[in-house]
Protein backbone atom coordinates (compact mmCIF):
# COMPACT_ATOMS: atom_id res chain seq x y z
CA UNK A 1 0.00 0.00 0.00
CA UNK A 2 1.28 3.63 -1.06
CA UNK A 3 -1.01 5.33 0.31
CA UNK A 4 -3.41 5.49 3.42
CA UNK A 5 -6.12 7.52 4.73
CA UNK A 6 -6.87 8.19 8.80
CA UNK A 7 -9.81 9.88 10.10
CA UNK A 8 -11.31 10.31 13.91
CA UNK A 9 -15.42 10.18 14.02
CA UNK A 10 -17.53 10.29 16.93
CA UNK A 11 -16.97 11.76 20.26
CA UNK A 12 -13.51 12.66 20.37
CA UNK A 13 -11.24 11.46 23.51
CA UNK A 14 -7.82 11.60 25.20
CA UNK A 15 -5.41 10.12 23.15
CA UNK A 16 -6.62 10.73 19.45
CA UNK A 17 -3.89 12.88 18.79
CA UNK A 18 -1.27 10.15 19.88
CA UNK A 19 -2.95 7.64 17.41
CA UNK A 20 -2.79 9.98 14.75
CA UNK A 21 0.59 11.06 14.81
CA UNK A 22 1.83 6.92 15.52
CA UNK A 23 -0.11 6.70 12.16
CA UNK A 24 1.51 9.82 10.42
CA UNK A 25 5.25 9.04 11.56
CA UNK A 26 4.92 5.22 11.33
CA UNK A 27 3.29 5.01 7.86
CA UNK A 28 5.69 7.58 6.29
CA UNK A 29 8.78 5.61 8.19
CA UNK A 30 6.90 2.58 5.83
CA UNK A 31 7.41 4.28 2.96
CA UNK A 32 4.10 5.43 2.72
CA UNK A 33 1.78 8.53 1.81
CA UNK A 34 -0.58 9.52 4.45
CA UNK A 35 -3.43 11.45 4.46
CA UNK A 36 -5.59 13.02 7.35
CA UNK A 37 -9.62 13.23 6.55
CA UNK A 38 -11.01 15.86 8.76
CA UNK A 39 -14.53 16.33 10.63
CA UNK A 40 -14.61 12.07 10.19
CA UNK A 41 -17.44 10.80 7.59
CA UNK A 42 -18.37 14.20 7.04
CA UNK A 43 -15.34 15.12 5.41
CA UNK A 44 -14.63 12.43 3.59
CA UNK A 45 -17.70 12.83 1.60
CA UNK A 46 -17.10 16.32 1.46
CA UNK A 47 -13.16 15.57 0.38
CA UNK A 48 -11.46 17.38 2.81
CA UNK A 49 -8.20 15.61 2.18
CA UNK A 50 -5.66 16.83 3.93
CA UNK A 51 -1.60 15.52 2.84
CA UNK A 52 0.01 15.14 6.08
CA UNK A 53 3.93 15.17 7.11
CA UNK A 54 5.97 14.52 9.81
CA UNK A 55 6.08 17.45 10.76
CA UNK A 56 2.04 17.95 11.03
CA UNK A 57 1.62 15.74 13.97
CA UNK A 58 3.80 17.47 15.81
CA UNK A 59 3.22 18.82 19.57
CA UNK A 60 -0.01 16.93 19.62
CA UNK A 61 0.92 14.13 22.00
CA UNK A 62 -0.12 15.62 24.83
CA UNK A 63 -2.99 17.45 23.44
CA UNK A 64 -6.64 16.25 24.49
CA UNK A 65 -9.11 16.64 21.25
CA UNK A 66 -8.15 15.47 17.69
CA UNK A 67 -6.43 17.78 15.45
CA UNK A 68 -8.25 15.88 12.57
CA UNK A 69 -11.58 17.30 14.17
CA UNK A 70 -14.67 15.10 14.57
CA UNK A 71 -18.38 14.27 13.61
CA UNK A 72 -21.21 12.60 13.54
CA UNK A 73 -22.68 12.17 9.78
CA UNK A 74 -26.13 10.62 9.18
CA UNK A 75 -25.33 10.47 5.60
CA UNK A 76 -22.97 8.07 6.36
CA UNK A 77 -25.29 5.62 7.60
CA UNK A 78 -26.81 5.31 4.50
CA UNK A 79 -25.66 2.61 1.48
CA UNK A 80 -25.84 6.19 -0.99
CA UNK A 81 -23.43 7.85 1.56
CA UNK A 82 -21.41 4.55 2.37
CA UNK A 83 -20.83 4.55 -1.85
CA UNK A 84 -19.87 8.27 -2.16
CA UNK A 85 -17.46 7.93 0.52
CA UNK A 86 -15.30 4.82 -1.24
CA UNK A 87 -15.83 6.83 -3.78
CA UNK A 88 -14.09 9.44 -2.57
CA UNK A 89 -11.13 7.37 -0.98
CA UNK A 90 -10.50 5.46 -4.55
CA UNK A 91 -10.70 8.61 -6.70
CA UNK A 92 -8.12 10.35 -4.03
CA UNK A 93 -5.46 7.27 -4.51
CA UNK A 94 -5.78 6.06 -0.89
CA UNK A 95 -5.65 2.32 -0.79
CA UNK A 96 -6.61 1.49 2.83
CA UNK A 97 -8.31 3.74 5.68
CA UNK A 98 -7.55 3.98 9.38
CA UNK A 99 -10.70 4.77 11.24
CA UNK A 100 -10.31 6.00 15.02
CA UNK A 101 -13.54 6.08 16.79
CA UNK A 102 -16.55 4.20 18.73
CA UNK A 103 -18.49 1.04 17.92
CA UNK A 104 -20.49 3.80 15.64
CA UNK A 105 -17.77 4.75 13.73
CA UNK A 106 -16.79 0.86 13.78
CA UNK A 107 -20.31 0.79 11.64
CA UNK A 108 -19.09 2.66 9.23
CA UNK A 109 -15.52 1.01 8.46
CA UNK A 110 -17.07 -2.09 8.60
CA UNK A 111 -18.79 -0.73 5.54
CA UNK A 112 -16.53 0.19 3.62
CA UNK A 113 -14.86 -2.88 4.49
CA UNK A 114 -18.23 -4.60 2.95
CA UNK A 115 -17.39 -2.77 -0.16
CA UNK A 116 -13.53 -4.87 -0.68
CA UNK A 117 -11.71 -1.44 0.75
CA UNK A 118 -8.91 -2.11 3.70
CA UNK A 119 -10.05 -0.34 6.53
CA UNK A 120 -8.85 -0.61 10.16
CA UNK A 121 -10.74 0.76 13.25
CA UNK A 122 -8.81 2.06 16.43
CA UNK A 123 -10.85 1.86 19.37
CA UNK A 124 -11.38 6.11 20.55
CA UNK A 125 -14.06 6.72 23.37
CA UNK A 126 -13.82 7.50 26.76
CA UNK A 127 -16.60 5.19 27.45
CA UNK A 128 -15.06 2.05 27.39
CA UNK A 129 -17.90 0.39 25.57
CA UNK A 130 -16.51 -2.52 23.34
CA UNK A 131 -16.59 -5.27 24.49
CA UNK A 132 -13.96 -6.86 22.72
CA UNK A 133 -10.63 -4.99 23.92
CA UNK A 134 -10.29 -4.24 27.58
CA UNK A 135 -9.87 -0.68 27.20
CA UNK A 136 -10.68 2.22 24.54
CA UNK A 137 -8.65 5.42 24.42
CA UNK A 138 -9.63 7.97 26.30
CA UNK A 139 -11.47 5.94 28.82
CA UNK A 140 -7.89 6.28 31.48
CA UNK A 141 -7.55 9.88 31.29
CA UNK A 142 -11.48 10.45 31.65
CA UNK A 143 -11.46 8.40 34.44
CA UNK A 144 -8.74 10.49 35.81
CA UNK A 145 -10.36 13.38 35.38
CA UNK A 146 -12.69 12.46 37.09
CA UNK A 147 -10.56 11.20 39.98
CA UNK A 148 -9.80 14.88 40.34
CA UNK A 149 -13.19 15.89 40.45
CA UNK A 150 -13.68 13.68 42.86
CA UNK A 151 -11.11 14.31 45.37
CA UNK A 152 -12.46 18.34 45.30
CA UNK A 153 -15.80 17.69 45.70
CA UNK A 154 -15.03 14.94 48.80
CA UNK A 155 -13.44 18.27 50.70
CA UNK A 156 -16.32 20.42 50.77
CA UNK A 157 -18.79 17.54 51.36
CA UNK A 158 -16.99 16.16 54.49
CA UNK A 159 -16.36 19.34 55.60
CA UNK A 160 -20.31 20.05 55.36
CA UNK A 161 -21.28 16.48 56.38
CA UNK A 162 -23.02 16.08 53.12
CA UNK A 163 -23.65 13.83 50.05
CA UNK A 164 -22.75 14.39 46.58
CA UNK A 165 -24.26 13.18 43.84
CA UNK A 166 -21.93 12.86 40.72
CA UNK A 167 -22.87 12.28 37.56
CA UNK A 168 -20.00 11.10 34.99
CA UNK A 169 -20.83 10.15 31.05
CA UNK A 170 -20.42 6.75 29.53
CA UNK A 171 -23.61 6.37 27.51
CA UNK A 172 -25.43 3.13 28.28
CA UNK A 173 -22.24 1.64 29.67
CA UNK A 174 -21.47 1.99 33.38
CA UNK A 175 -17.14 1.13 32.97
CA UNK A 176 -16.61 5.10 33.79
CA UNK A 177 -18.53 5.64 36.83
CA UNK A 178 -17.75 1.88 38.33
CA UNK A 179 -13.51 2.45 37.91
CA UNK A 180 -14.05 6.32 38.83
CA UNK A 181 -16.25 4.90 41.58
CA UNK A 182 -13.78 2.56 42.65
CA UNK A 183 -10.59 4.54 42.67
CA UNK A 184 -12.79 7.54 44.66
CA UNK A 185 -14.31 5.66 46.98
CA UNK A 186 -17.91 6.56 46.25
CA UNK A 187 -19.81 4.86 48.55
CA UNK A 188 -22.69 4.16 46.06
CA UNK A 189 -21.91 3.54 42.48
CA UNK A 190 -25.08 3.36 40.02
CA UNK A 191 -24.62 2.02 36.74
CA UNK A 192 -27.22 0.92 34.05
CA UNK A 193 -25.75 -3.03 33.95
CA UNK A 194 -26.94 -3.68 37.22
CA UNK A 195 -30.08 -1.50 39.00
CA UNK A 196 -30.22 -0.71 42.66
CA UNK A 197 -33.39 0.12 44.19
CA UNK A 198 -33.35 3.77 45.92
CA UNK A 199 -34.27 2.28 49.26
CA UNK A 200 -30.98 0.66 49.36
CA UNK A 201 -29.24 3.20 48.57
CA UNK A 202 -30.35 5.49 51.05
CA UNK A 203 -29.68 2.53 53.57
CA UNK A 204 -26.29 2.49 52.49
CA UNK A 205 -26.00 6.34 53.04
CA UNK A 206 -27.71 6.05 55.51
CA UNK A 207 -25.45 2.95 57.38
CA UNK A 208 -22.05 4.80 56.39
CA UNK A 209 -22.77 7.60 58.41
CA UNK A 210 -23.85 5.93 61.23
CA UNK A 211 -20.11 4.12 60.83
CA UNK A 212 -18.24 7.85 61.37
CA UNK A 213 -17.89 8.90 57.71
CA UNK A 214 -18.45 12.56 57.08
CA UNK A 215 -19.55 12.57 53.61
CA UNK A 216 -20.71 10.58 50.83
CA UNK A 217 -19.95 10.07 47.44
CA UNK A 218 -22.79 8.55 44.91
CA UNK A 219 -21.08 8.27 41.65
CA UNK A 220 -24.10 8.05 39.05
CA UNK A 221 -23.33 6.92 35.20
CA UNK A 222 -25.69 9.12 32.94
CA UNK A 223 -26.87 5.99 31.30
CA UNK A 224 -28.66 5.39 34.74
CA UNK A 225 -30.58 8.18 35.25
CA UNK A 226 -30.14 12.05 36.18
CA UNK A 227 -28.08 13.55 39.09
CA UNK A 228 -31.15 15.49 40.28
CA UNK A 229 -33.96 12.98 40.15
CA UNK A 230 -31.39 10.95 42.21
CA UNK A 231 -31.04 13.51 44.64
CA UNK A 232 -34.72 14.40 44.62
CA UNK A 233 -35.98 10.72 45.52
CA UNK A 234 -32.85 10.74 48.34
CA UNK A 235 -34.13 13.57 49.76
CA UNK A 236 -37.85 12.34 50.04
CA UNK A 237 -36.43 9.24 51.83
CA UNK A 238 -33.94 10.73 54.59
CA UNK A 239 -33.04 13.82 56.04
CA UNK A 240 -29.26 14.09 54.78
CA UNK A 241 -27.98 17.06 52.93
CA UNK A 242 -27.08 16.32 49.28
CA UNK A 243 -25.69 18.41 46.83
CA UNK A 244 -25.16 17.41 43.10
CA UNK A 245 -22.77 17.99 40.33
CA UNK A 246 -23.02 16.63 36.76
CA UNK A 247 -19.22 16.87 35.26
CA UNK A 248 -20.03 16.81 31.56
CA UNK A 249 -17.94 17.27 29.12
CA UNK A 250 -14.75 18.22 31.30
CA UNK A 251 -14.77 14.27 31.52
CA UNK A 252 -14.00 14.09 26.99
CA UNK A 253 -10.68 16.94 27.25
CA UNK A 254 -7.34 17.36 29.49
CA UNK A 255 -3.86 16.09 28.55
CA UNK A 256 -3.88 11.97 27.47
CA UNK A 257 -2.60 9.84 30.64
CA UNK A 258 0.16 8.08 30.01
CA UNK A 259 -1.95 5.14 29.22
CA UNK A 260 -3.48 6.41 26.39
CA UNK A 261 -1.01 7.80 25.13
CA UNK A 262 1.18 4.37 24.97
CA UNK A 263 -2.43 2.89 23.54
CA UNK A 264 -2.54 5.29 20.96
CA UNK A 265 0.90 5.04 19.63
CA UNK A 266 0.90 1.00 19.76
CA UNK A 267 -2.44 1.30 18.01
CA UNK A 268 -1.96 3.76 15.53
CA UNK A 269 1.57 1.71 14.20
CA UNK A 270 -0.14 -1.89 14.83
CA UNK A 271 -2.80 -0.16 12.50
CA UNK A 272 -0.51 0.89 9.50
CA UNK A 273 1.83 -2.51 9.97
CA UNK A 274 -1.96 -4.62 9.39
CA UNK A 275 -2.76 -2.09 6.41
CA UNK A 276 1.06 -2.18 4.80
CA UNK A 277 0.61 -6.24 4.55
CA UNK A 278 -2.32 -5.42 3.12
CA UNK A 279 -4.91 -6.86 5.61
CA UNK A 280 -7.99 -4.91 6.08
CA UNK A 281 -11.61 -5.23 7.70
CA UNK A 282 -9.62 -5.73 11.54
CA UNK A 283 -9.93 -3.71 14.22
CA UNK A 284 -7.05 -3.37 17.18
CA UNK A 285 -7.55 -3.71 20.67
CA UNK A 286 -6.06 -4.90 24.03
CA UNK A 287 -6.63 -7.96 25.78
CA UNK A 288 -4.55 -9.45 28.83
CA UNK A 289 -1.85 -6.77 28.26
CA UNK A 290 -1.58 -7.91 24.63
CA UNK A 291 -1.79 -5.23 21.77
CA UNK A 292 -4.24 -7.72 19.34
CA UNK A 293 -6.13 -7.23 16.32
CA UNK A 294 -9.37 -8.93 15.25
CA UNK A 295 -11.77 -9.23 12.41
CA UNK A 296 -13.76 -6.19 12.47
CA UNK A 297 -17.54 -8.02 12.30
CA UNK A 298 -16.78 -10.60 14.70
CA UNK A 299 -15.43 -7.24 17.04
CA UNK A 300 -18.49 -5.48 16.44
CA UNK A 301 -20.68 -8.21 17.28
CA UNK A 302 -19.73 -9.16 20.56
CA UNK A 303 -21.52 -8.00 23.58
CA UNK A 304 -19.57 -6.14 26.27
CA UNK A 305 -20.09 -8.17 29.73
CA UNK A 306 -20.26 -5.41 32.72
CA UNK A 307 -17.46 -6.73 35.96
CA UNK A 308 -20.28 -7.19 38.43
CA UNK A 309 -17.26 -8.96 40.48
CA UNK A 310 -15.30 -5.42 40.47
CA UNK A 311 -18.73 -3.59 41.28
CA UNK A 312 -19.46 -6.21 44.27
CA UNK A 313 -15.74 -5.41 45.44
CA UNK A 314 -15.72 -1.39 45.32
CA UNK A 315 -18.99 -1.61 47.44
CA UNK A 316 -17.09 -3.70 50.42
CA UNK A 317 -14.31 -1.46 50.00
CA UNK A 318 -16.40 1.86 50.65
CA UNK A 319 -17.60 0.96 53.78
P1 LIG B 1 -19.00 6.56 18.24
O1 LIG B 1 -18.15 6.18 17.08
O2 LIG B 1 -18.23 7.30 19.30
O3 LIG B 1 -19.79 5.40 18.77
P2 LIG B 1 -21.40 7.57 16.95
O4 LIG B 1 -22.26 6.43 17.36
O5 LIG B 1 -21.98 8.93 17.03
O6 LIG B 1 -20.03 7.66 17.76
O7 LIG B 1 -20.95 7.29 15.44
C1 LIG B 1 -20.07 8.16 14.78
C2 LIG B 1 -20.37 8.18 13.31
O8 LIG B 1 -20.16 6.86 12.75
C3 LIG B 1 -21.81 8.50 12.93
O9 LIG B 1 -22.08 9.88 12.94
C4 LIG B 1 -21.89 7.95 11.52
O10 LIG B 1 -21.25 8.81 10.61
C5 LIG B 1 -21.05 6.68 11.66
N1 LIG B 1 -21.94 5.55 11.91
C6 LIG B 1 -22.62 5.28 13.06
N2 LIG B 1 -23.40 4.18 12.91
C7 LIG B 1 -23.22 3.75 11.65
C8 LIG B 1 -23.75 2.65 10.87
N3 LIG B 1 -24.64 1.80 11.39
N4 LIG B 1 -23.32 2.52 9.61
C9 LIG B 1 -22.43 3.39 9.08
N5 LIG B 1 -21.90 4.43 9.74
C10 LIG B 1 -22.29 4.62 11.00
O1 LIG C 1 -19.47 8.70 23.54
C1 LIG C 1 -18.79 9.69 24.25
C2 LIG C 1 -19.76 10.60 24.95
O2 LIG C 1 -19.01 11.57 25.67
C3 LIG C 1 -20.76 9.91 25.89
O3 LIG C 1 -20.18 9.54 27.13
C4 LIG C 1 -21.84 10.96 26.00
O4 LIG C 1 -23.08 10.40 26.31
C5 LIG C 1 -21.85 11.56 24.62
O5 LIG C 1 -20.58 11.26 24.02
C6 LIG C 1 -22.08 13.04 24.59
O6 LIG C 1 -22.19 13.43 23.29
P1 LIG C 1 -22.13 14.95 22.78
O7 LIG C 1 -20.69 15.31 22.67
O8 LIG C 1 -22.80 14.91 21.47
O9 LIG C 1 -22.82 15.79 23.80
Amino acid sequence: MKKIGVLTSGGDAPGMNAAIRAVVRYGIFAGMEVVGIERGYAGLLEGKFVPMSMRSVSDIIQRGGTILRTARCLEFKTKEGQDAGVAQLKKEGIEGLIVIGGDGSFMGAKAVSERGFPAIGIPGTIDNDLAYTDYTLGFDTACNTILDAINKIRDTMSSHERVSIVEVMGRHCGDLALYAGLGGGAEVIIVPEHKIDIERIVERLRASKERGKLSGIVVLAEGAGKADDVAEQIKARSNLSIRTTVLGHLQRGGAPSMKDRYLGTCWGVHAVKLLEKGIGNRIVGIRNNQIYDMDIVEGCAMKKKFDLDLYNMAGIVAR
